[in-house]
């Protein structure tokens, strides 16, 4: 079957169906792909960018710089791309009000939400694409990792549950790593760890959500792609190349990755708990 057939045969299949898009930050973003394929199939986005929130207090003049930049460039970026009339809301996972202040927005705009994308990342602990061991991790560099990265899954859940944000029977993707389960070629450590849990609250919350309100929960471990500030912050060409070459069929690229969200997002689909590799087949020989 070649790639236009599949396009045509899932033609509006998330139609009067909205979902929230966490993590973009410019056009090279995973989340943004996911985004255009669910507008494609006919389903509306809100998109939820770091930026300042008021809750953040005394904040350095460097951190102040980096929240603004980030959030200027989601705004262009969501308007350039998804179109003017795309709902933006300024999200922080570091922070439980910003969380609650998000659930409540879309609780008050009467748009509750068929699911949402968690395309969330950080590891301070990179640098220069040098990855600090893990013997010398600090906790506070542990739990930063674990909050933003693999915890913020459960609060945000927590958050829109709470203010009926979403529905009964919704569906919700994360994105992960291969890195959760084997040492790489490029061991990347504290955000390994941070990938395992993200994966085990997928699962976790896989079993609680579709039991108590029919809500599906899956990972995709997505290839190495350097296209996005996570992927060029933390890999070279050398590593992209040598997951290619390890895959039998190359690396995956960001629509297949697209296209494979908007497959979990299909209202009524009866998958969940999955942790899908969307790799160019790298899991079988990596
Ligand atoms: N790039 C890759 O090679 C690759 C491979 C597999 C999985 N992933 C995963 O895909 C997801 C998206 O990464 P990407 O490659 O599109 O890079 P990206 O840099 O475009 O996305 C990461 C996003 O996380 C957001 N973020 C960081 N801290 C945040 C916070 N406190 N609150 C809210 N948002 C915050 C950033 O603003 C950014 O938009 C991440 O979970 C990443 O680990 C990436």
């Amino acid at each position: 079957m070649d790639m236009g057939c599949r396009t045509l045969q899932m033609l509006n299949m998330l139609q009067n169906k909205r979902f929230l898009i966490t993590g973009i930050s410019d056009a090279g973003s995973l989340a943004l792909h996911t985004a255009k394929a669910i507008i494609e199939q006919g389903g509306e986005v809100v998109c939820a960018g770091l930026g300042v929130t008021p809750h953040h207090e005394g904040l350095s003049e460097k951190a102040l710089a980096y929240l603004s930049a980030n959030e200027q460039a989601f705004r262009e970026t969501v308007k350039a791309e998804l179109g003017e009339n795309t709902p933006t809301f300024i999200l922080d996972a570091t922070q439980e009000e910003s969380m609650a202040d998000l659930a409540a927005a879309l609780k008050a705009a009467n748009t509750p939400l068929d699911g949402f994308l968690h395309s969330i990342a950080m590891d301070r602990t990179i640098r220069n694409k040098q990855v600090k061991p893990l013997l010398e991790v600090t906790r506070e560099e542990f739990c930063d990792t674990l909050g933003i990265s693999a915890f913020s899954l459960v609060r945000l859940t927590h958050h829109l549950l709470k203010q009926d944000a979403l529905l009964d029977g919704a569906s919700i993707c994360s994105l992960s790593y291969i890195a959760a389960e084997k040492v790489t070629f490029h061991p990347y450590r504290n955000m390994s760890v941070a990938k395992a849990a993200l994966e085990r609250i997928t699962i976790e919350l896989a079993d609680e959500l579709g039991r108590s309100r029919g809500i599906r929960v899956n990972a995709l471990r997505f290839s190495p792609y350097l296209g996005s500030k996570a992927g060029s912050a933390t890999l070279n060409t050398e590593d992209v190349a040598k997951a290619a070459s390890m895959s039998p069929l190359g690396n995956a690229l960001p629509r297949d990755l697209a296209l494979e969200i908007v497959h979990l997002f299909q209202p009524g689909l009866r998958i969940t708990g999955e942790v899908r590799h969307v790799d160019g087949g790298y899991h079988v020989t990596g």
